[in-house]
């Protein structure tokens, strides 16, 4: 079939735009956590909000959007005695919940960032859970080492996508589980669903869940502001809240727009 030129010229574009924007991101995530003094973020997503309530302990309250987005994706599968990998851990928080609510054997949470990574080692103390600095690309783990890799709002960062993928085939057991979501700009959407469909996992569930994770920012927003207000320099205020998602921001309008959707998929390895 011929190639659409224009069309290739978009996907260039954007896989072009993400490689560009990632060292901006890696600052931008070390920033952060510098600033973060009182250990008050430990999650970096946007949530996840539907009819039911989650059971939490009360020290876990504080952010419970954050944590029903963990829930929602990782408890369509029954983890326990398993042994789990977090590509992408960021502030360790998922890892953290996953550990302590779901009873897996073990959870391993890896991030590029480094600054993160030394805050998880200092700040979490649970039996199974290890955190270790490393690049989602180049995972530095053995062949079929993990039952589950789990990967939450982290991906569309990734300048290749498809050796990230080939890395979570590696690194699974046969008929180990990736459970993934993020978000992707509407022309991505597609370019997504090909490179899972030519990644040897079979995609077992495909979900939508952009009105959860708007209803999730909605509620969240007060506190985020909150945060915003205490933690961040003036200056920075305008940009933090586009990455929090806070009401009005240019990403929380692409989401109620349907110009970025947020999806979740669960795959297996055969
Ligand atoms: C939006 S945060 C999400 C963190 C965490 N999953 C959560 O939900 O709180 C994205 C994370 O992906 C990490 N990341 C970006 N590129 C990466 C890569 N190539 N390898 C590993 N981690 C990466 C960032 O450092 C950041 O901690």
């Amino acid at each position: 079939m011929p190639v659409n030129p224009v069309r290739k010229f978009g996907r260039s574009f954007f896989a072009c735009r993400a490689k560009l924007l990632n060292p901006f991101w890696e600052v931008w995530y070390w920033y952060i956590s510098s600033l973060d003094k009182d250990k008050e973020v430990i999650f970096l997503n946007y949530g996840y909000a539907d009819h039911n309530k989650l059971e939490l302990k009360k020290e876990d309250e504080n952010n419970r959007y954050s944590i029903q987005l963990y829930n929602h994706i990782a408890n369509s599968i029954r983890l326990e005695g398993l042994d789990i990998l977090e590509v992408g851990c960021g502030r360790g928080g998922g890892a953290s919940y996953i550990a302590r609510y779901l009873a897996p054997k073990s959870v391993k949470g890896i991030d590029l960032c480094k600054k993160s990574i030394d805050f998880c080692k200092k700040h979490y103390h649970v039996k199974g859970l290890s955190f270790c600095h490393g690049n989602a690309l180049s995972l530095p783990f053995m062949d079929n080492n993990f039952n589950v890799v789990i990967n939450v709002e982290s991906s569309h960062r990734y300048s290749d996508m498809e050796r990230f993928l080939g890395e979570v085939y590696r690194v699974l057991r046969p008929g180990g589980y990736f459970l993934f979501a993020d978000l992707r700009d509407e022309e991505l959407i597609k370019s997504l669903r090909k490179q899972l469909d030519n990644c040897r996992l079979k995609i077992i569930k495909e979900e939508i869940i952009t009105p959860n994770v708007i209803k999730a920012l909605v509620l969240a927003n007060e506190k985020r502001m909150d945060l915003i207000e205490r933690l961040v320099p003036r200056f920075l205020h305008g940009l933090t809240k586009e990455f929090a998602g806070t009401k009005e921001t240019a990403l929380h309008k692409s989401f109620v727009r349907g110009k970025k959707e947020y999806l979740y998929y669960i795959l297996q390895k055969d």
